[in-house]
This record gives C-alpha cells, structure tokens and sequence, in this order.
C-alpha cells in the first residue's frame, strides 16, 4: 500500500504526527519536495521532536527514509539534524538515504533569500522562512543548481566558487553582504566525506523496495494553498506540496499510488504573509492560536489563526486527488460555544464565489460566508473512540465531509501519539 500524505490548508496541519503514525504500517517514508522551511512535530511521551528535513519516519527503528530528487537540501542544515537525531538515540546507519538527484540549498541561496525578501514592497513580502528555498528552486529550474551529486565530481569546489562570484553581483545589486569565495571553498570542503555515506540511486532503491512489495509513504510538505502553482501565488513556496510532486519528486509512478490522505485542521492558520479570507483578529483568533499552541516550528513567529475554510478544503481534495482526511486539533476547539465554517467569499455586489479564485485581489472586495453550529464544550482529548465523541463534534466533523468531499481515515484530539484515532483506513 503506497500512500501520499499531503497538507490541505497553507502547512502546519499537523503533518509529521499523521506521519509517524502511520509509519508503523509502512516500510519507506520518502520526502519529496520543499526543504528545511518545513517543520513537522511529533510527540512521543513527555519529548518533542521537530523535523525539518529528515522524514518524520525516522522516529522508528528499522524503516527506511529517503529525501527523493524533489526536496531542495541545505548541507548544513541535514548534518545538524541527523546529528540531533542521533542524539536522540535512533540510528541512522543503512536507513537514510539522499538521492544523487536532489538540489543542494547553498549558502548564497540563504542570502539571496533574505536579501530578496528584504528588497521586496511592503505589499510585496512573502515572509519566506529565510531557508534559501526560493533561490535553491531557482537555480534548479535555470538550469544552474549544484545537485548532491555534484559533490563527488573533481570541480566540485570550483564550481563552489564561481557560483560565489555569479551571486555575489546579484547581492550586491540588493544592496546586500558580498560572500567571500575562499571562506565558502573552505565551508563546502568538508561536505563530501560527510555527505558521501547517505548519497543513493534513490530511485533505484525505491523501484526495488516497491518490486520486493514494499509500503511507501510520501511526507509532503507545506500544503496546498502553498503550492507554486495551485496556491496564492506569490504567496507562496518555490515547490509543489501537491499529490502530484510526490512523483515527479521521487521517481515513483502514479500507477504505484494506492491512496491520498490530506492533512486538514479543524480550523485554519498561516504563518507569512498572504491573503488569508478566514483570518480572525479579535479574541477568538487569539484563542485558537494559544489553545492551539500556534507559533511556528521553524522560525517561531506567531501563526495567523481563523475558522475553518471549506472553499479551500474542496479546492484541496479536487487538485490533490484526497480519498481520506486525517482531521487533526479537534481539541482546541473545546471551548468554543459557537464554530464557524466558511462556505464561500462574498462580494460586495452580492455574488459569492465558491471555488477558490486565482486573481487574489478578488479577494479583497469580499467577506467569507460563514455556517454556524453550537460548540460542544467538553473535553475531547481523552477520546479514544470515535463514537465517544460530543454529538457537536460529530455534526461539525460531518458537515466538513458534506461541503469538501473525501471520507474521514484519521482523527486527531492532541499532540501526543497516542491522542490519534483511526477511523476507517
Ligand atoms: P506540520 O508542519 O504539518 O507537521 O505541523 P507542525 O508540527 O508545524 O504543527 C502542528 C502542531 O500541532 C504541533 O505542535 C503538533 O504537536 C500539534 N498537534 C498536532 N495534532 C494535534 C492535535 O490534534 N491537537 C493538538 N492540540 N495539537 C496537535
Ligand atoms: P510545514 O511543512 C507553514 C511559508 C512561509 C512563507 C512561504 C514561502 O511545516 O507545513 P519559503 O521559505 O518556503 O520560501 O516561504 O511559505 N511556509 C510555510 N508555512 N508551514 C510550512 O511548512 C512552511 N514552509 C514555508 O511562511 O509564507
Ligand atoms: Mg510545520
């Protein structure tokens, strides 16, 4: 059973919990876009761990993990991780893998990203993560990005160099901190006996895994509403967190695909900037994001919070293909007396739009509709049962699954592993 795992609103959904687990069921856990923007949180017991780059997978012994061709990866960024990995007492040794393929983030990447962000118009920001991503994916698409496996070529680090010197004019046409050559020949030296054990054909490794009947799991990242082409471009990541990236990301077919699962929150956050239809900037936004503990896990700024979103729900299971969802965060709406779901954007004249437009400064002229329903006011993270759960919570859970479409796999009532019920997957 080969299962893509996607996130359905703009990231945070709760994406590396969902993975890990379904980990226990599945035998290669495969990035296959983004890169250290991400950060995925998993709960074992009293620890947190917060994932970047490293599949969420490799929290079990014994499963494979892989960073396909897809993923942009910074060096440093991965050998701080596995090194933290290790100290958390979980080996690595014959089970992470790093395709040749894959896009290497470098360190004028990192500036350019800033320097890029800090040049930007005030309505213009993207509020990037600073990870480098939208250069590294640049200089993938233009033909000039340095691939892990450049890493065993003899010009290696000439190329290092002259790359400097191409990034040094852009930056100093931003008005930015020049890089000094020598000082990034120096930095990348030592990167080929580091890297050198994890590099793999992945593609080859994935192809016979899945020929010996192996179960892949995809861990996207980001989500949908951040994806280059179906999010709210600009407004956006440099990658396609999509169904469709866990293939062109991996070298895995479509035909191998069994079933999509969806992140979705039971409410909606973003952190950058954006537009944002649901956005609450009073109490109760200021609810969700306390109860819901909503700062990021990899830059720590405070995420914007809001209701649910069904517009943007069904635009994600049409475009990623969602058979189930994974429903996480019921708990923090507990206390809630009233929820909110919104139905469609309203325009001044009256018109209400119900699919998601691609001319954002619609957006501006118009007011989310919302559906009320009573809250349950009860606890629900001790929930272990599905049918245990509030009649409220029911009908709310319902009412989604009525406007967006998919069936429900997967409940989730807290951070902790074990707060996480299976539903009919
Ligand atoms: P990801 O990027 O999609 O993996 O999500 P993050 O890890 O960035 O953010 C999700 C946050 O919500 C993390 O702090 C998780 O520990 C937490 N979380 C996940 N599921 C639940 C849930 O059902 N209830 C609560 N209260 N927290 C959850
Ligand atoms: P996970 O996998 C939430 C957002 C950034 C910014 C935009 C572009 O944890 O869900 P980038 O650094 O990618 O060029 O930034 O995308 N962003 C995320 N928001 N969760 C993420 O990942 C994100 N990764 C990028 O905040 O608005
Ligand atoms: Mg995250």
């Amino acid at each position: 059973m080969n299962t893509v795992l996607v996130g359905a609103q703009w990231g945070d959904e709760g994406k590396g919990k969902v993975i890990d687990f379904l980990t226990e069921e599945a035998d290669v856990v495969v990035r296959f876009q983004g890169g250290s923007n991400a950060g995925h949180t998993v709960v074992v017991g009293d620890r947190k761990y917060v994932l970047h780059l490293v599949p969420s997978g490799i929290l079990h012994d014994a499963k494979h993990c892989v960073i396909g061709n897809g993923v942009v990866m910074d060096p440093f960024d991965l050998m701080r991780e596995l090194e933290q990995v290790e100290s958390w007492g979980f080996d690595l040794k014959g089970r992470f893998h790093i395709s040749e393929r894959c896009h290497m983030v470098m360190q004028w990447h990192r500036a350019l990203d800033k320097a890029e962000e800090a040049a930007r118009a005030e309505d213009r920001k993207i509020g990037t993560t600073g990870r480098g991503i939208g250069p590294a994916y640049a200089a993938k698409v233009g033909r000039y990005g340095m691939r892990v496996g450049d890493i065993l070529k003899s010009d290696f680090l000439e190329i290092v160099r002259a790359q400097v010197i191409e990034a040094n004019r852009a930056l100093r046409a931003l008005g930015a901190l020049e890089l000094d050559p020598d000082e990034m020949v120096r930095l990348y030296t030592p990167m080929v006996p580091a890297l050198m054990p994890y590099v793999t054909d992945t593609i080859q490794f994935l192809h016979d895994k899945l020929d010996k009947g192996a179960s892949l799991l995809f861990e996207g990242a980001q989500a949908t509403m951040l994806d280059i082409d179906f999010g709210t471009y600009p407004f956006v990541t440099s990658s396609n967190p999509t169904a469709g990236g866990a293939c062109t990301g991996s070298g895995v077919s479509p035909r191998a695909i069994d079933r999509i699962i969806g992140v979705l929150k039971l409410y909606t956050t973003r952190v950058g900037e954006g537009p944002f239809p649901t956005e609450l900037n009073d109490e109760d936004g200021e609810m969700l994001r306390q109860r819901g503990g909503e700062f990021g896990a990899t830059t720590g700024r405070p995420r914007r919070c809001g209701w649910f979103d069904a517009v943007i729900a069904r635009y994600a299971q049409r475009v990623n293909g969602i058979d189930y969802w994974a429903m996480t965060k019921l708990d923090v709406l507990d206390t809630f007396p009233v929820v909110k779901i919104c139905t469609g954007y309203r325009r001044k004249d009256g018109f209400v739009y119900t699919t998601f437009p691609a001319d954002l400064d619609i957006l501006k002229w118009c007011e989310p509709v919302y559906e009320e329903m009573p809250g349950w006011q009860s606890t629900t993270s001790h929930i272990t049962k599905y049918e245990d759960l509030p009649a409220n919570a029911k009908a709310y859970i319902n009412r989604i699954l009525e406007l967006v479409g998919g069936k429900l796999g997967v409940l989730s009532v807290g951070p902790a592993r074990e707060t996480t019920l299976r539903i009919n997957i």
